[in-house]
């Protein structure tokens, strides 16, 4: 069952938000628009997506022992893939806060099908979920931070949540390493211009790096830190995730200056062309694993 928690009052999204510059930072107190949303299209991607990163996500899992009996959490789904896949190591239910009202509903009736019974599913956002105190012994989410104004106030939502011994484990980008060969020239503010597509909802594209810092300043121990890069020629998973991606928001790129239409058409015809030199490489943001434990107080 799909729960709908009542919002805060935090301020109306602006029905111009998703065009607007990159001119303030968000505060916990705004709503913010995620900014790839929740079409058929998008959700074909995020489906690809997880086909080449969901075995990145079995390793941590086998790492944090998410097995059976665990009280688990995850932000942010998605398509699923990997709720389904927590669920079966935990041979149970597992809880859910997503956002969006296309795909809260897909995880309910993902998770009607495979026998390990109703965890409940909170449709809104991470900051109005009424989640337990103390509760989790694992929570988790991929690619979710990086959208998220304030990511101090979310984690100490999911700190408060977790018991003691519990683990936060999340998986962003350090988007530093992300490069293509041959270099194109207009590479330096395609870069600036992706920042500024997730700044301009109060996110950080590269929150990853600055994850083990949050985790410490909310009050947990750092267990690990653990990154997994992948480089990719033509016709590879790895490039066809990555074109995937950048093609279908090249336009949207486009209004971030000093990147602007004609220097995205230019970048598009130098990907198209690179992708017909099997010697060219598309080198992807750094994937980081980074858990965080609540320790238990000494007595
Ligand atoms: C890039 S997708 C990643 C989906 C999935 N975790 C995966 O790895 O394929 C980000 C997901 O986070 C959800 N999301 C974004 N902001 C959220 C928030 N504040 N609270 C809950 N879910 C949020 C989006 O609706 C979307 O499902």
């Amino acid at each position: 069952m799909v729960r709908r928690a009542t919002p805060s009052k935090r301020a109306p999204r602006s029905s111009t938000a998703r065009n607007s510059r990159p001119t303030r930072r968000l505060s916990t107190t705004d709503s913010y628009e995620y900014i790839l949303g929740d079409s058929p299209k998008e959700s074909e991607r995020l489906r690809n997506q997880a086909r080449l990163w969901d075995p990145v996500s079995h390793a941590l899992f086998d790492r944090i022992a998410v097995g059976p009996g665990k009280r688990v959490l995850e932000v942010g789904p998605g398509q699923g893939s990997l709720h389904l896949e927590l669920r079966r190591r935990v041979g149970g239910p597992v809880d859910a806060v997503e956002r969006s009202p296309v795909f809260a509903p897909h995880i309910t009736a993902l998770a009607a099908r495979d026998g390990f019974g109703a965890g409940r599913t909170w449709q809104c956002d991470l900051l109005d979920a009424p989640l337990p105190r103390a509760h989790y012994d694992i929570i988790f989410a991929r690619w979710v931070f990086l959208f998220l104004p304030d990511p101090a106030a979310h984690l100490a939502k999911l700190v408060a949540a977790l018991r003691p011994g519990g683990v936060i484990a999340l998986q962003e980008y350090h988007r530093a390493t992300l490069d293509m060969v041959p270099a194109q020239p207009d590479w330096a503010a395609f870069c600036a211009a992706d920042r500024a597509f997730f700044a301009s909802q109060g996110g950080d594209v590269s929150i990853g790096s600055q994850l083990p810092a949050l985790l410490r300043d909310a009050g947990l121990q750092l267990d690990e830190t653990h990154p997994t890069l992948r480089v990719g020629h033509p016709g590879s998973a790895t490039w066809n995730w990555l074109s995937e991606y950048f093609l279908g928001v090249m336009d949207r790129m486009a209004e971030f200056p000093p990147f602007d239409a004609a220097a995205a058409a230019r970048l598009r015809r130098g990907w198209l062309a690179a992708a017909n030199d099997p010697s060219a490489m598309a080198v992807g943001p750094t994937v980081l694993d980074v858990v965080g434990r609540k320790v238990r107080k000494r007595r």
